[in-house]
């Protein structure tokens, strides 16, 4: 049976990096597989998150990912806090995991920069508790972006170790899904990075929330180059930001990067850029449209949530409850 699970920081707002990274794909799973969907706030507090901002940003990505089209009655959409087993499982797998698995991650480094001695131990120990998200449900299946795949790796490492250490064949060894033009969506100022909400200029990245003019704006303030779009894939070579672009048109018209590059083939950007807003505001706009219509409602986001973080512990409880034996704790009377 495949288990597909995945996980999003509620932090700041949902972009389209995330969106065509990730959310678009769980909503097209939805039908197939049985999925769990976590808005992981307990790896959002690696770094300072103010209380009220993070519950802020927590019901908006909520609302996001709900007006995206997860449905939470085929689902189960929860909050990480909500279910204390992901921080049980991350501590054994702190246990499992070793300092040179960890010391090897790139986003580790990234995110702490030269700062490195100030960062918290959270940051540093982050993917121990992403292997917990995802082995605490045996997840067999993760859509992520690319920016992910280490991570995953990591997490096979740590559930074939485990299985080694014990003696066992418990722990299955995820899968990632990493799918087509969206899996790396680039920063609008400079395509050699990626679309993050960390990076300071709110200029690099479409945001769900920005509005039609906002979506127009930052497109035509996108980084480009002077020459007309390339004929074939190979014209684009040295040109990250024509790749980007097109790479976002093809993702948001569900069409392959050769399929776009075939229609933009010596248009000019501002031809070019013209069609993509466009398209970008047929997409998501319906999206912010309906998120504003569910953050009027705050309960009911939570009483969705809260729904599903019952669910969720119905699913990783007894999961935990053998990890438990197996490891050798006592059990509670
Ligand atoms: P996060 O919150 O940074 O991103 C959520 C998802 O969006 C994808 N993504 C992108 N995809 C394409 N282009 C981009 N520019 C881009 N930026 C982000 C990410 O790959 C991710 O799929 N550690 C994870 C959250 C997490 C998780 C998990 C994921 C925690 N536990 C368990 C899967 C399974 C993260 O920080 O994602």
């Amino acid at each position: 049976m495949n288990r597909i699970f995945s996980g999003i920081q509620p932090t700041g707002n949902l972009h389209l990096g995330n969106y065509l990274g990730a959310v678009r794909n769980w909503v097209r799973m939805q039908n197939e597989y049985e999925c769990i969907f976590c808005m992981v706030d307990l790896h959002a507090i690696t770094v300072w998150q103010d209380p009220a901002e993070l519950r802020r940003s927590t019901r908006e990505l909520a609302a996001a990912i709900l007006a995206s089209g997860v449905d939470p009655k085929k689902n189960t959409l929860f909050v990480q806090s909500q279910n204390p087993d992901h921080a049980q499982l991350a501590w054994i797998f702190n246990c499992v995991a070793r300092l040179g698995w960890l010391n090897r991650m790139t986003q580790f480094k990234d995110k702490a920069g030269k700062d490195r001695e100030n960062a918290s131990v959270g940051l540093y120990a982050y993917p121990n508790l992403m292997s917990a998200d995802i082995l605490a449900y045996k997840a067999t299946h993760v859509p992520v972006g690319e920016d992910q795949k280490q991570h995953l790796e990591l997490a096979r490492d740590t559930a074939q170790k485990f299985n080694n250490d014990f003696g066992v064949e418990f722990f299955p060894l995820p899968e990632p899904i990493i799918q087509g033009a969206g899996a790396r969506v680039m920063s609008l100022r400079d395509g050699s990075k990626k679309m993050s909400k960390s990076e300071e200029s709110d200029y690099s990245r479409i945001n769900m929330t920005d509005d039609a003019d906002t979506i127009a704006l930052k497109f035509r303030k996108a980084k480009s180059d002077p020459d007309a779009l390339p004929e074939t894939a190979a014209g684009l070579e040295g040109r990250p930001e024509a790749a980007n672009l097109l790479g976002i048109y093809a993702a948001l018209s569900d069409r392959t990067r050769d399929e776009a590059i075939a229609q933009f083939a010596g248009k000019t950007f501002s031809e070019f850029k013209k069609e993509l807003t466009d398209l970008a505001v047929a997409v998501l706009s319906p999206i912010s449209t309906e998120m504003k219509r569910l953050l009027a409602d705050p309960a009911q986001i939570d009483a969705i949530l809260s729904e599903g973080a019952h669910r969720a512990r119905a699913v990783s409880n007894p999961i935990m409850a053998e990890v438990q034996e197996i490891v050798g704790f006592l059990k509670a009377q």
